[in-house]
């Protein structure tokens, strides 16, 4: 089985790319499972029920999100009847949505995917450990679900990597978003679990984490604001991660990262390549 995970889509130009570009993604090699990160994808502040619409209908089956999850005020509605938009699980008992949950993939195989934060430099919701904990012995791979995907949203990347040895062998995929910067770190973990610290943005990175450079370097030399934050709309660079799964176990065979268009060195996982 063959899943793709795309890292934050930031404004136009990134959801454009990957709506433009996913459809033939999908059908050109394969996928049989798409996750889009999409919380910044409303002109960088959360996702519109619009926007979601765009994505899944480009081919994403799931788009997960992070703390920017309800800056879209209508998101607190919504989301109770997008049941493929996941929000961080460890939100206190009583938020709207889901955290997580099986969906079917293109070949029929059962998929969890679990929307985690980060505690460590962020805003400090329950325990994303405990309540990833409880998910994975009560959804066991290879008995309940085919294939379990994290999407640890988080900004400190001790973090990211402690959740991936935490649940090395109990997962397919745990794979960081929050910083929108690739990381090379993209690896099978001893128990089987692919991981990557970040699959970083699809967006313009002629750009400061995919917000036009003016105001964050004005903020970061004034400690004042001067105004808004908003997308650098230059060509996007699409970045993510691919995970080959060993059908029979749910655990990962190959891992890799993919990165098209924009600034970034291209990559492209071998296994696409025929
Ligand atoms: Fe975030």
């Amino acid at each position: 089985m063959r899943l793709l995970f795309l890292g934050d889509l930031v404004g136009r130009s990134g959801r454009e790319a990957v709506i433009d570009q996913l459809p033939a993604l999908v059908e050109d090699h394969a996928l049989d499972f798409v996750i889009v990160n999409g919380e910044n994808a409303a002109g960088g502040f959360g996702i519109t029920e619009e926007i979601l619409q765009n994505v899944l209908d480009a081919g994403a089956d799931v788009v997960t999100t992070g703390n920017h999850v309800w800056d879209q005020r209508d998101t607190l509605v919504y989301i109770e009847r997008q049941d493929r938009l996941l929000r961080p699980i460890n939100f206190p008992p009583g938020a709207p949505g889901r955290g997580a949950n099986i969906f079917t993939a293109r070949n029929g195989a059962r998929v969890l995917v679990a929307n985690a934060m980060g505690r460590v430099f962020m805003d400090s919701l329950d325990d994303p450990f405990t309540a990833i904990d409880t998910l994975l012995e009560t959804t066991p791979l290879g008995r309940v679900v085919d294939a379990i995907v994290i999407d640890m949203h988080a900004e400190a990347t001790s973090e990211k990597q402690a959740m991936a040895h935490f649940a090395d062998g109990r997962a397919t995929l745990v794979v960081g978003t929050h910083t929108h910067v690739p990381t090379a770190d993209h690896q099978i973990l001893p128990g089987g679990t692919a991981y990557m610290s970040d699959a970083g943005m699809c967006g313009d990175y002629d750009s400061v984490l995919g917000m036009e450079k003016d105001e964050p370097i004005s903020r970061f030399l004034r400690k004042i604001p001067s105004g808004r934050f908003s997308p650098a709309n230059g060509e996007a660079s699409i970045s993510g991660v691919a995970v080959e799964i060993d059908d029979a176990t749910g655990l990962a065979r190959e891992i890799a990262p993919l990165r098209i268009g924009g600034r970034l060195s291209p990559a492209f996982p071998p296994a696409w390549r025929r």
